[in-house]
This record gives C-alpha cells, sequence and structure tokens, in this order.
C-alpha cells in the first residue's frame, strides 16, 4: 500500500465538526496513559497485531499521540500518529456500525492538526487503505514509488 502526502496549510478547520458529533454522544479525546492497556486490547480485537504495536509507540510521546473516538466510555474509534515513523498519520478504525458519521473524519483531522502544531508543513498518510477518503478529506496525494516505502523490513507485511 502506498503513502500519501498532505498539505498541513491548506487542513479544512474542525470548528463545526466536533459540536456535531457531540449532538451524536460522540467525543473526540487524546488517549490517556492509564487506559493504555485497554485502548490497547481494544486495538487488538479490532484491528490488527501490528496496529497494536504502532500504537504502544504513542504512549512513548507526551502528548500521547493517539486520538480516541467515544460513546461514553466505550470506545468507537481511534487515529494515532507519529508512529511508524515522524509525522506519520495512522493506523486508524473506526467501529463498523459507526461508520459514515463524521467519525474518521474527525479523528484524522484532529490528528493532522496536532502535527500543524507540532510545526510540519506536510505529513504523511502511511500505508493507505482507503485512499478515496483521504482524497477527499483532506486533498491527500498518492507518494510515486512509495510502495512498499518504509514497510519494506515490516516483518508482517509477508504473511
Ligand atoms: C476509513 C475509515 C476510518 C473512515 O471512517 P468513517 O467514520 O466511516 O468516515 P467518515 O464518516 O468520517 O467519512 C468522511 C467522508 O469520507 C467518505 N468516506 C468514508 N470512507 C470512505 C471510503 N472507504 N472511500 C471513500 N470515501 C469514504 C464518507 O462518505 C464521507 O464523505 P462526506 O463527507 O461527503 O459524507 C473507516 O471506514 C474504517 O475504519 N475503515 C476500516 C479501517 C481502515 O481502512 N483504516 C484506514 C487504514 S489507512
Amino acid at each position: 500500500m502506498p503513502d500519501m502526502l498532505v498539505k498541513l496549510y491548506e487542513l479544512p478547520e474542525m470548528d463545526d465538526i466536533l459540536p456535531q458529533l457531540y449532538g451524536h454522544g460522540i467525543e473526540i479525546r487524546r488517549a490517556m496513559a492509564p487506559d493504555k492497556i485497554r485502548i490497547l486490547a481494544w486495538i487488538g480485537e479490532h484491528s490488527s497485531q501490528g496496529a497494536v504495536g504502532e500504537a504502544d509507540v504513542c504512549f512513548s510521546h507526551t502528548p500521547i499521540s493517539l486520538f480516541l473516538a467515544t460513546r461514553g466510555n466505550e470506545i468507537v474509534g481511534y487515529a494515532c500518529y507519529n508512529a511508524t515513523a515522524p509525522n506519520f498519520f495512522g493506523p486508524t478504525r473506526v467501529l463498523e456500525s459507526e461508520q459514515k458519521k463524521g467519525i474518521g473524519k474527525a479523528l484524522l483531522l484532529q490528528s493532522l492538526h496536532a502535527l500543524r502544531a507540532q510545526g510540519y508543513a506536510y505529513a504523511i498518510i502511511g500505508g493507505v487503505g482507503p485512499q478515496q477518503f483521504y482524497e477527499k478529506v483532506v486533498g491527500a496525494t498518492l507518494i510515486e514509488g512509495s510502495k512498499p516505502g518504509i514497510y519494506k523490513d515490516y516483518l508482517g507485511a509477508k504473511e
């Protein structure tokens, strides 16, 4: 899967998105260290062991580079950044029953705004799945010749 490039200086604002989700009972919040084991277990159940490894790295940063979407105390989605490499976005996932409500977009934008605040001008979506999602939400473009790119040493990719 190739990588994509995002212009952080042209990011859509988030002003309307968070209140809209809140109206549907969904909050976007930064992960907290005391929830680490629970969050990694959720990611193991709903994503993959590779994603658990990446998310674990996020907990070694301050602030933790992982955002959650929650309904009450229940996790319904997550997004990582600065995990596989500095300035990379991903992995991310929204529970299937909660998709198409704007949660994936909110998690993506929240993470990219955090990278923008760190001073980056561009960000990279690492090893994309749904290319059209990233094109639509943040105008991401494919990086030529980026497959397998940084993932060439990922043992799990060969399984
Ligand atoms: C990709 C994913 C995170 C999107 O989450 P989501 O909450 O359903 O997305 P949103 O509701 O925020 O969608 C925002 C917009 O993108 C569009 N979109 C969502 N998924 C899309 C897809 N797979 N392809 C094209 N467009 C998509 C939506 O229709 C929506 O458009 P609109 O603003 O015109 O209504 C979610 O589908 C998911 O978890 N997929 C499985 C894991 C995965 O592929 N992760 C990415 C690895 S790189």
